[in-house]
């Protein structure tokens, strides 16, 4: 009897402090992450402040997992109070057999892959089927949709700041080429990352125009439509905010900036690395 007694006093002062611990080790270790990045002040999101809703594909190939991780990892630290972003990993049907069961976690895990109904290709249609596809893919509708490459680097808060003011329907948005151009209308926005509003991407879906023209340079094709089917007149190039990685590609090239909404050519690890200590992307933390 003693001896039990004396098991519960010596127990009962342990499992409260185990408990103790456990609970200070979650609030600092799970509920309490160090702000991803501390000049960034992640503002907490009102809902009722979200003043619109954006969609983010990032056009990829299925087999590229390694790389779609990263990426859920630099995106996945982002936000914006001004929108609900989201960010979406899209491909063409799967082909092999291991696809079926990783893929099948990933969506499971992650709820961010969309796969179309085609054949992979680069130039041969995917945009149109990606833009057409969407109306009857998505759950929800989005103020805009925006096509990216899996080698660009967006920033949430200022891309959402640049968007604040612009008309939600009948835009175009984007970085426009050539890359000497100023004017939005001359001629198409770049591949790298270009926006579109909601009733563009449903005209996409229901013109005759896109649907006879699916091949051939995906990004000028998108102004092709436009032109032809005379859409878009709200344009929008956000230059110099968008642009190519320092020195890879001439006029569309320049150093990094504060205001960068968009670095595109981003092909080797130790450039992904300069851009996210540029932008203080990981600066909160202390090692
Ligand atoms: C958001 O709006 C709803 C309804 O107007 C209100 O009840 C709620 O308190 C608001 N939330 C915040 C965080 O302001
Ligand atoms: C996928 O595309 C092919 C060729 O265009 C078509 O025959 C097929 O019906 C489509 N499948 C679905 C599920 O839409
Ligand atoms: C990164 O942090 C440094 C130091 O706080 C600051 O001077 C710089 O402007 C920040 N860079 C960007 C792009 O916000």
């Amino acid at each position: 009897m003693q001896r039990n007694k004396c098991i519960i006093l010596v127990t009962l002062p342990s499992i409260i402090i185990f408990l103790l611990l456990f609970i200070i080790f979650f609030n600092v270790q799970v509920l309490k992450p160090p702000p991803p990045n501390a000049s960034f002040k992640l503002p907490t999101i009102n809902p009722n402040q979200t003043q619109f809703s954006l969609m983010i594909g990032i056009l990829t190939r299925a087999d590229n997992y390694d790389h779609r991780h990263f990426l859920r990892l630099v995106y996945g630290v982002q936000s914006s109070p001004l929108a609900t972003i989201h960010v979406k990993f899209v491909f063409c049907s799967l082909t092999k057999p291991e696809q079926r069961a990783l893929i099948a976690l990933e969506m499971l895990r992650f709820d961010d892959i969309l796969i179309l109904n085609c054949t992979e290709n680069m130039n041969n249609g995917k945009t149109y089927t990606y833009f057409s596809s969407l109306p009857r893919l998505l759950p929800r509708k989005y103020d805009y949709i925006m096509k990216a490459d899996d080698d660009v680097f967006i920033r949430f808060e200022p891309l959402a700041l640049s968007l604040k003011a612009l008309p939600r329907v009948d835009l175009y948005y984007g970085f426009v080429i050539p890359c000497a151009s100023m004017d939005p209308f001359v001629e198409y926005m770049s591949g790298m990352g270009f926006l579109l509003s909601w009733d563009l991407v449903k005209w996409i879906g229901s013109s005759e125009i896109p649907k006879e023209t699916v091949v051939g340079p995906e990004d000028k094709l998108v102004g092709k439509w436009f032109k032809m089917g005379n859409k878009a007149k709200n344009r929008f190039s956000n230059k110099p905010a968008m642009y190519d990685y320092p020195g890879t590609n001439g006029r569309c090239s320049h150093e990094l900036i504060p205001e960068t909404v968009a670095v595109h050519r981003l092909k080797r690890w130790d450039q992904w690395l300069r851009v996210l200590e540029y932008f203080n992307v990981t600066k909160g933390l202390k090692f």
